[in-house]
């Protein structure tokens, strides 16, 4: 099918009835429901760069698994070790030998971290990452910034998009709860900064320093569209939080791996504790904490933390692990990427600059923000929030009609690494005709 030829969504449209009857919002997770369409669209097969689905729609992937499928889909090193995996018993709850290689290659990628644990989601990370490094200080308080994300759990489910009418000063922000039924009680332990604001940051950890158990970040704000931290915020953020005996926590489920193999900032600012997530997992749900000893033995059996779970460090998930980490640190695979990465976003700003409003490309490693409206680099949410999200949908949408799936409700895209050149070439062709089709409207 040629990519001009998408359009009808008959059997999405018919499934989404079916499912709407048995699962809330006809989906599995909120933001699957494309609010353009008014349904979600279904998937049938996923292939190295593309999706197909139920329509027998092809769309080259710029969702890429919300980040998870950093090979793209199917990749065969990883459908052959999970494949492999599942023909041992697919046996849960117990240790095996690969469990020790995977982590071994981690803490090789991730200089300064000691030891790891793994488990299934990110959100789970990020929850236990606190847990420990509560545990590790005796202290409750932990400081988020507005604008990052940590997953669905009601620790530090507060201010990940709030609305800007609920959202407080900017320069000191409102805990505004991502969702309904967590107890307010919870956010009197989050304190909600702006990021790259390093005299807030200093007067607020100075201030908390008796309370605050962590700091937890994306080192790169994916989340946001990539808003990257400045030099600055960096040396503050990692001096001060070892002067005040703050864990620092980086959480890298969207930024890792995706600027090289190993964490985003690479060794510019090592962390205490690090979580890991989608990518990791070619695909499939596993994920990780890591840290340095001291904090990573206050776990249990060792320590007093509590960190169990039936399925962590699954065998089938963690063959996909170690085939994913073979394929990134083989030699070639960023210059591979960063190839698409320029050709795509230097492509991406030509088009805009010629048919939209000011609109702003944020191409960092293999993931992007597509911001409309503004002209400059975003530092923080309130920047990235002032967009013209209007236009936004409407540039999602005219592509998505055109074959190429971009993330309907948020600013932020990736490719993997089984796109090609013509991929992106192919892409470029249906973006400027998505342009112009908005342009126009
Ligand atoms: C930075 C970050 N942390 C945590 C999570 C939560 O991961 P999961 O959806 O696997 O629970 C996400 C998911 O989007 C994320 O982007």
């Amino acid at each position: 099918m040629s990519i001009s030829e998408v359009n009808t969504h008959r059997q999405s449209e018919a499934l989404y009835e079916r499912a709407r009857h048995v699962m809330p919002g006809g989906v599995n997770a909120s933001a699957r429901l494309n609010p353009a369409l008014g349904h979600p669209l279904f998937f049938e097969r996923g292939e190295g760069a593309y999706l197909f689905d139920v329509d027998g729609n092809r769309y080259i992937d710029y969702c890429v698994s919300h980040g998870a499928s950093l090979l793209g889909h199917g990749h065969p090193a990883v459908v052959a070790a999970v494949t492999e995996a599942a023909q041992r018993g697919v046996l849960c709850a117990c240790e095996t030998e690969l469990q020790v290689e995977v982590a071994e290659r981690l803490l090789r990628l991730f200089p300064g971290a000691e030891m790891v644990r793994f488990a299934s989601s990110g959100t789970e990370t990020t929850w236990h990452a606190l847990r420990i490094a509560r545990a590790y200080t005796g202290k409750w308080g932990v400081v988020k910034f507005e604008g990052h994300y940590h997953g669905v759990n009601d620790t530090v489910g507060f201010s990940h998009w709030p609305p800007l009418d609920e959202a407080g000063p900017a320069e000191a922000p409102r805990a505004v709860p991502d969702s309904a039924g967590i107890p307010p009680a919870n956010g009197e332990l989050v304190t909600i900064l702006p990021f790259n604001d390093v005299e807030a940051l200093e007067r607020t950890l100075r201030a908390q320093a008796g309370t605050l158990a962590a700091v937890i970040m994306e080192p790169i704000n994916y989340d946001s569209g990539g808003i990257r931290p400045t030099p600055e915020f960096l040396k503050a953020l990692r001096t001060l939080s070892r002067e005040l005996d703050i864990v620092l926590v980086f959480d890298e489920i969207l930024s890792g791996f995706r600027v090289g193999p190993g964490p985003a900032l690479g060794t510019e600012v090592l962390p205490d504790m690090t979580v890991l997530g989608k990518a990791v997992g070619g695909g499939m749900p596993i994920s990780a904490i890591l840290g340095r000893r001291e904090i990573m033995e206050m776990c249990s059996p060792v320590g007093p933390a509590l960190h169990s779970g039936t399925y962590n460090a699954h065998p089938v998930l963690v063959a996909a692990a170690h085939a994913f980490l073979i394929e990134v640190t083989r030699p070639g695979f960023y210059e591979h990427l960063n190839a698409l990465g320029d050709c795509l976003y230097a492509g991406m700003r030509d088009i805009l600059a010629r048919y939209a409003t000011p609109a702003w490309v944020q191409g960092v490693g293999a993931r992007f923000g597509l911001f409309f409206g503004l002209d400059q680099e975003p530092r923080n949410y309130r920047d990235m929030a002032s967009q013209d999200m209007a236009m936004m949908a409407q540039f999602h949408r005219a592509c998505l009609k055109r074959g190429v799936y971009l993330h309907h409700v948020s600013p932020h895209h990736g490719f993997s690494a089984a796109h090609a050149l013509s991929d992106i070439e192919e892409t470029l062709d249906a973006m400027e005709r998505a342009a112009a089709e908005v342009v126009a409207a």
